[in-house]
């Protein structure tokens, strides 16, 4: 199977919807890779992998080694990497390094930045450099000690032509597709309608060009999930169910049996 492109992803603007899902190990990716586009290593590997509170605590190092895994364990979809917090917010030259890091350790395609209008410079230097840029708008989680929180934006009329005057300054600086993140849906519509390039919504709106979820969350993995998350299963209680079989097998030596056994 021959790996999609970004020009490929880019030119599905207002056609066939894209899949994305956030992936973070190898097996994973290898799993979602036939059903998606494209697969995110996000900086919500945070959270999600390493139990911390925020994105803000995420290191360039975790992402490459995650992105690596992702990488190595796909073959058809277009890997997109993060731009940890920190590493790309002081200049468009911070930025290119990282970026130029990030793609030759990692193998692959594209990597994600968030922001608005104030990193439009920065995506234009990277993508004039032969960088693809996935932009990502609304809520930024990066930004969750400037915002409060994770409530969704875009409520107040301000708010609102703010997100979409950075949502146009992204796509005008070159990049090939943006998240469009935690926003009322009306926003996401028109975000969708006045930009050339793919958006893809989370907590957005279905008419945007592509959606995308945190695996883990979508798997059930979680209690406390944002309302724009749907479960598709619920792997918590069944790796639980799961464990205490194995624990009660063990304590009761119904495990290991005959079929387990070198004899
Ligand atoms: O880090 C992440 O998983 C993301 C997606 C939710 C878009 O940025
Ligand atoms: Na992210």
């Amino acid at each position: 199977v021959r790996r999609l492109t970004v020009p490929a992803i880019a030119k599905r603007k207002g056609a066939e919807p894209v899949v994305m899902l956030t992936a973070y190990t190898a097996r994973m990716a290898q799993l979602l890779d036939p059903h998606c586009d494209l697969l995110l290593v996000g900086d919500s590997l945070g959270q999600v992998i390493y139990g911390l509170d925020t994105t803000v605590k995420v290191t360039l190092e975790m992402m490459i080694a995650h992105g690596a895994a992702v990488v190595r364990g796909s073959y058809r979809s277009v890997v997109v990497i993060d731009l940890p917090f920190g590493t790309y917010e002081e200049s468009p030259e911070a930025a290119y390094r990282t970026a130029a890091r990030v793609l030759r350790e990692t193998g692959a395609a594209a990597v994600k930045l968030e922001g608005g209008a104030v990193m439009a410079p920065t995506i234009r230097f990277l993508v004039d450099r032969g960088i693809p840029v996935m932009a990502h708008v609304g809520l930024t989680p990066q930004a969750v000690n400037a915002l409060g929180g994770y409530g969704a934006r875009g409520r107040s009329e301000a708010e609102r032509a703010k997100i979409l005057s950075d949502a146009q300054a992204v796509a005008a600086a070159g990049c090939f597709a943006m998240v469009v993140e935690g926003v009322v849906e009306g926003l996401a519509i028109d975000i969708t309608r006045s930009v050339p390039c793919v958006t893809i919504g989370i907590g957005a709106a279905a008419e945007c060009d592509g959606q995308v979820l945190v695996v883990d969350d979508m798997l059930g993995m979680f209690d406390r999930v944002p309302r724009f998350v749907k479960r598709f299963d619920d792997l918590a209680s069944r790796i639980s169910a799961a464990a205490a079989d194995y624990a009660g097998r063990v304590r009761t030596r119904q495990f290991p049996t005959e079929a387990q056994l070198y004899r």
